[in-house]
């Protein structure tokens, strides 16, 4: 199912999402439980994507004079050739985690909210800050959930319209997609890759993920 919504979509395979969703799906799970579990699942999320970047091989000498023969990513070899950009303010969440596995990775900020009053939850873009020559870097970019796909193309059409980012050179992570976020990704943005931890069922009637968790900002920043 998942290669026929985008064509570059990875779901990442861990058994610990079913019993970390278990805890970040409960309604029960208080604020701080919240944050727990899910950085769990978020910093798998952040080291599966730092994979998506380019990688160069490496070949190592192990303690037991054996050679590795492996690769490096470019967000250890080069960081300053990746920026990470966090769709404000649920991908600040995903953004933290990237910063623990990536310290000196640069930084860009889109802010991006749903329109919760229209009937369609369009996406209202009100600000970006992306460093200086951006267009020849990698990008990750971070929303942790995908539903109906407004931001994330609203994120994207600014980095490679406005921005020059090439399509090919954008990760995009998420925690949990819906089918209708990314065939609506996939039908603007083919080329860019997908790196998802889950595919829920499908939107409901207010364009929540269903089975979902409810709004992942709310429940991460504790303003439920
Ligand atoms: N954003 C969220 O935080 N949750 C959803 O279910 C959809 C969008």
């Amino acid at each position: 199912m998942a290669t026929s919504l985008h064509p570059n979509l990875t779901v990442v395979k861990s058994r610990a999402f079913d019993t970390l969703f278990t805890k970040i799906r409960d309604v029960e799970t208080n604020s701080g439980d919240f944050v727990h579990y899910s950085k769990r699942a978020m910093r798998l999320l952040a080291e599966e994507a730092a994979a998506h970047l380019p990688t160069s091989p490496q070949a190592v000498t192990t303690p037991t004079n054996a050679i590795y023969n492996g690769h490096l990513s470019i967000l250890d070899t080069n960081p300053d050739g990746v920026c990470a950009v966090s769709i404000v303010r649920a991908g600040d969440s995903l953004l933290e985690c990237v910063r623990e596995i990536a310290p000196s990775v640069r930084v860009g900020k889109m802010w991006i909210q749903r329109n919760e009053s229209s009937a369609d939850k369009e996406a209202v873009h009100s600000c970006t800050k992306l460093p200086k020559g951006v267009k020849d870097m990698h990008v990750l970019l971070l929303d942790p959930m995908l539903a109906t796909g407004g931001s994330a193309c609203a994120a994207l059409s600014t980095l490679i319209k406005e921005y020059d980012v090439a399509e090919e050179n954008i990760v995009f992570a998420n925690v949990i997609s819906c089918p209708e976020g990314l065939e609506f990704v996939a039908q603007h943005y083919p080329r860019i890759k997908i790196v998802t931890c889950w595919i829920d069922d499908c939107l409901n009637e207010d364009k929540y993920i269903m089975p979902g968790l409810g709004d992942y900002g709310d429940r991460f920043f504790n303003t439920v």
